[in-house]
């Protein structure tokens, strides 16, 4: 069986798109069997592509997110998915808020599947271009550590 994971940020076309397309790749790569889909906590940008300069950054590590459009959390979430993976604690304890009592998926910070230390994938919207190098770092050794975790669960 193969598990279903929900990337979660605030705004989906940022963090959450680019935790999408790395995921994806290096799944494939694997040949880890995952459904996967990104969406985020706010509302601003339903719709909208990835922002530009993360189509870019991303891009020029080999991942094409470029086809992906933003959507908000939806209540069927908590229950469609396995695991809702959050890039901040915002986004985490946004997440516990919004949950079913029953809901049947696990709601965790992505970066805890990491080896590194840092817990939190920060909001690269507002700064300066390197953010965006900064965080899809810290998004492939998010992945790394979790597909590890998938194929240990699956052993
Ligand atoms: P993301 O970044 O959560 O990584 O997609 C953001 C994008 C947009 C906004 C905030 C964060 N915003 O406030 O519009």
């Amino acid at each position: 069986m193969s598990a279903k994971v929900l990337l979660v940020c605030l705004g989906n076309i940022c963090r959450s798109p680019a935790a999408e397309g790395v995921l994806r790749h290096k799944a494939r790569e694997r040949g880890v069997k995952l459904t996967i889909d990104s969406a985020g906590t706010g509302a601003w940008h339903v719709g909208d592509p990835p922002d530009a300069r993360m189509i870019k950054a991303a891009a020029k590590r080999g991942y094409d997110i470029s086809y992906q459009r933003a959507r908000q959390v939806e209540f069927s979430d908590f229950y469609e998915f396995d695991y809702l993976l959050a890039m901040d604690l915002s986004n985490h304890s946004n997440l516990l808020e919004m949950a079913p009592p029953n809901r049947s998926c696990d709601i965790r910070l992505f970066l805890d599947f990491s080896d590194g230390e840092v817990r939190e994938t920060p909001d690269p919207y507002y700064g300066s271009g390197d953010g965006f190098e900064r965080v899809l770092d810290l998004i492939e050794s998010g992945a790394d550590g979790f597909l590890n975790h998938v194929e240990d669960e699956s052993a």
